[in-house]
């Protein structure tokens, strides 16, 4: 599974790029104004980081528009991904790049039948939001099972991108769930290594080894 940050914030993917995990970054406008940003230069800047794909989000919310704003986001570099929103005019919008080869990653979807419209539409990826179904007593995980299901039943090539994920256990759910890759807030990626039994073992082993007075290099 592919692992993407969830960030507009450059400093943050330079210090997690070596750890060979970063697959892609997602960004959206919430993010874009918590960077200070420009958009358009703080998605360049990320897309000569990183070679994966790089969703920035159309905020236009008519068809005509969001073609208009999505050019020139796919204009800014070749990894450049236009993220679009759950809405008629999104999944028009999401037809009209799919016929120009421009990758598209449709945001905001919370059911499996927005999903099917999404990749009718074409879309590359199809970002359902398990965090924000968990916050309304919905099932999140469920819905990224029901994606797969229906994907596969269907045999539709669009990627199920598991985003708006709170903890390693919606990222290990996520994987489980069949999603191909699973965007990341920074505390989540960072917390995905941790297990108390590792550092504590650790700890252990380096006591152990001082004892022997010992060094291999
Ligand atoms: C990514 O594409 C989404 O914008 C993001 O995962 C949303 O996460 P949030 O629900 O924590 O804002």
């Amino acid at each position: 599974m592919k692992l993407f940050l969830d960030t507009a914030d450059v400093a943050v993917i330079k210090d997690l790029l070596p750890t060979g995990m970063v697959d892609g970054v997602t960004t959206n406008p919430s993010l874009i104004a918590k960077s200070g940003r420009n958009i358009a230069e703080v998605i360049a800047e990320i897309c000569a980081l990183v070679e994966g794909p790089i969703s920035a989000e159309a905020v236009a919310t008519d068809f005509e528009t969001m073609v208009k704003e999505g050019d020139k986001l796919a204009a800014i570099a070749p990894n450049v991904v236009v993220k679009l929103p759950l809405t008629w005019d999104g999944l028009r919008a999401t037809r009209a790049f799919a016929d120009k080869g421009i990758k598209t990653n449709v945001t905001l979807c919370f059911s499996a039948a927005q999903a099917m419209l999404a990749a009718k539409a074409g879309a590359t990826f199809i970002s359902p939001f398990v965090g924000r179904l968990e916050d309304v007593g919905a099932d999140g995980v469920g819905l990224l099972e029901e994606i797969r299901t229906l994907y596969d039943i269907h045999d539709f090539d669009t990627e199920i991108l598991a985003a708006s994920l709170r903890n390693p256990d919606h990222v290990t759910a996520a994987a489980l769930a069949g999603a191909d890759a699973a965007t990341l807030p920074t505390d989540v990626f960072k917390a995905l290594v941790k297990h108390p039994l590792t550092d504590k073992g650790l700890d252990a082993f380096l006591a152990d080894w001082g004892k022997t007075g010992q060094s291999i290099l």
